[in-house]
């Protein structure tokens, strides 16, 4: 274990022009249980998230509800923040782009770029999306449903002309190149990397990185006129929150560069093209990594306000439960994939392997020490060939959930654990200590007490997903608050502490409709 290492993750920066939903619920919940599971391995983890709130888009909206920019920001950026509480991410810090902070950021890192030579000023013709916060070639663009053309994304597109600045985005394919070839985990997962490659080895056309025709963004220094791109800004949130443009503060020498940007794979071309480049020229160091994840449809059919089918995260918790659907979210879809959120889908998990599988375990095993052990845990015996089996399953599931959680690959760390349920459920059925209970009473007890310990070690391992219902399995194993991370993974449970009447955890789901 890496004592002491520090970890830095962000979420992207919402945009305050909407309301959050499952896909914003979706990123900083996988860098939720990254946190988590960081912290409980020794790290000492910055956890970032935030909201995006300049640009053309923010102005429209709040234009659109009446209200000036900075009040209409401060209530979605507020939805956002409870999104967080109800989700119960645990995140250290919550920007905001509009904070006094980001702003001293920006104009470091723009006078900075200025100063080397990579910000100049000319002037931009071409196709502008509001929706994307993007420019678009004219190759890039398609066919629209009304024979006009649209972005590559399905966005409305402008023609603008005007005066802007540039970043020398150009100079920087070699080193983008460089980058990619010497960092092959820079950009994951592999498929994602590619199409960066051959977009980067496409050719880079300096970027347009300020505008004139509307206000709402962080003033260009020295030039009244301009305010900066968004992406630009919106980017730099990542180095605001660790102390720059201060690069000899404790946060910055601690923090940056980042471990992880997590992004959704719309955004990845700006976190791996753009940021890098802004970054060299700036001579700040670069991030380790940066994760693309798919998007999720629902009952197969994309997302989309004018669908009205967006799913409100809010709304599953109530229906579903926060644990379950957080479990559902990070063990439904390989990460890095599309995935589709369908009712079926999430109820099969919630009753099969929460209820069933890990729910029953826990319920049946607790339940005979009550009544069989005088309500505490059992001596034990010699361990059986089947026990150390067990046991040394139990102990090589951390060694491999740790893998593959710093590959990102949650729902293979969730099938590496219930692996170990599968195997104690097995084990249960083939030693039957409710039959032992006639037989051999002091096998029956080491039987019971290596379930106990099992499942002590499945409640560390399912905290950075579940925590809630993490804590409670440990509250009824009676695991002191400091052992409940994985230095103490190897402790055991120590025989004669008592225990309560043990309660369910992991409900099933009731359909209410069906009856009613
Ligand atoms: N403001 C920018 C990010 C700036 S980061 C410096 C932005 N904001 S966003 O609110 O539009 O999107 C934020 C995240 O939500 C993105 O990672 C995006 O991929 C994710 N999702 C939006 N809809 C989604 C789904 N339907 N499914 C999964 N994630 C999706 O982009």
């Amino acid at each position: 274990m890496s004592a002491g290492q520090n970890f830095y993750i962000t979420t992207p920066i919402y945009y305050v022009n909407d309301k959050p939903h499952i896909g914003h619920a979706y990123t900083s919940l996988a860098c939720d249980v990254l946190a988590r599971f960081k912290r409980m391995d020794g790290y000492n983890v910055h956890f970032l998230t935030g909201t995006d709130e300049h640009g053309q888009k923010v102005e429209q909206s709040a234009e659109k509800a009446g209200i000036d920019p900075q009040k209409f920001t401060d209530n979605v950026s507020q939805n956002f923040r409870d999104l967080a509480k109800a989700m119960n991410f645990s995140n250290d810090d919550f920007i905001r782009t509009t904070e006094e902070r980001h702003k001293e950021a920006c104009q470091a890192i723009w006078n900075k770029l200025v100063e080397t030579g990579d910000i100049y000023l000319g002037a931009y013709a071409g196709w502008y999306a509001i929706r994307d916060e993007a420019f678009y070639t004219e190759t890039e663009l398609v066919d629209g449903p009304n024979g006009n053309k649209i972005a590559p994304t399905g966005a409305e597109v402008e023609w603008l002309e005007e005066p802007s600045y540039f970043f020398k985005l150009s100079a920087w394919e070699d080193k983008l190149l460089e980058l990619y070839e010497s960092n092959p985990d820079f950009i994951a997962p592999k498929s994602r990397r590619n199409e960066v490659l051959s977009f980067v080895k496409g050719g880079l056309k300096d970027l347009s990185v300020s505008r004139t025709t509307f206000s709402w963004g962080v003033p260009v220094p020295n030039d009244d006129d301009h305010i900066m791109y968004v992406w630009l800004d919106a980017l730099t949130n990542y180095l605001t929150a660790a102390g720059y443009p201060d690069m000899e503060k404790q946060s910055f020498k601690d923090f940056w560069p980042a471990s992880l940007h997590m992004v959704g794979k719309d955004i990845l071309r700006f976190h791996a093209v753009y940021w890098p480049a802004f970054l060299m020229a700036a001579d700040i160091p670069l991030p380790e990594r940066v994760f693309a994840h798919g998007w999720w449809t629902n009952e197969g059919q994309k997302i989309s306000k004018s669908l009205g089918n967006v799913i409100d995260p809010l709304d599953l918790i109530e229906k579903y439960g926060l644990d379950q659907t957080r479990y559902f979210l990070m063990r439904e879809v390989p990460f890095g994939n599309d995935g589709d959120f369908a009712h079926e889908a999430m109820v099969g998990r919630m009753n099969t392997d929460l209820a069933n599988d890990i729910g029953n375990l826990c319920q049946r095993v607790m339940s005979m020490i009550f009544k069989n052990c005088d309500a505490q845990f059992p001596e034990f015996g010699d361990f059986t060939d089947e026990d150390k089996a067990l046991m040394t399953m139990a102990d090589e599931a951390l060694v491999k959930t740790r893998d593959l959680i710093n590959q990102q690959s949650f729902h293979k760390a969730l099938e590496a654990i219930w692996a170990v349920v599968g195997e104690a459920n097995r084990y249960v059925d083939a030693q039957a200590p409710w039959a032992l209970r006639k037989t051999d009473i002091d096998r029956m007890k080491t039987v019971l007490y290596v379930l106990a310990d099992t499942i002590r070690k499945l409640g560390l391992l399912i905290r950075p997903f579940m925590p809630e219902s993490a804590d409670k399995m440990l509250d009824l194993l009676q695991v002191s608050e400091n052992s409940r991370d994985f230095s103490a993974y190897g402790e055991v449970l120590k025989s004669g502490v008592a225990i309560e009447k043990p309660v369910g955890i992991f409900p099933r789901f009731v359909d209410e409709e069906a009856d009613a």
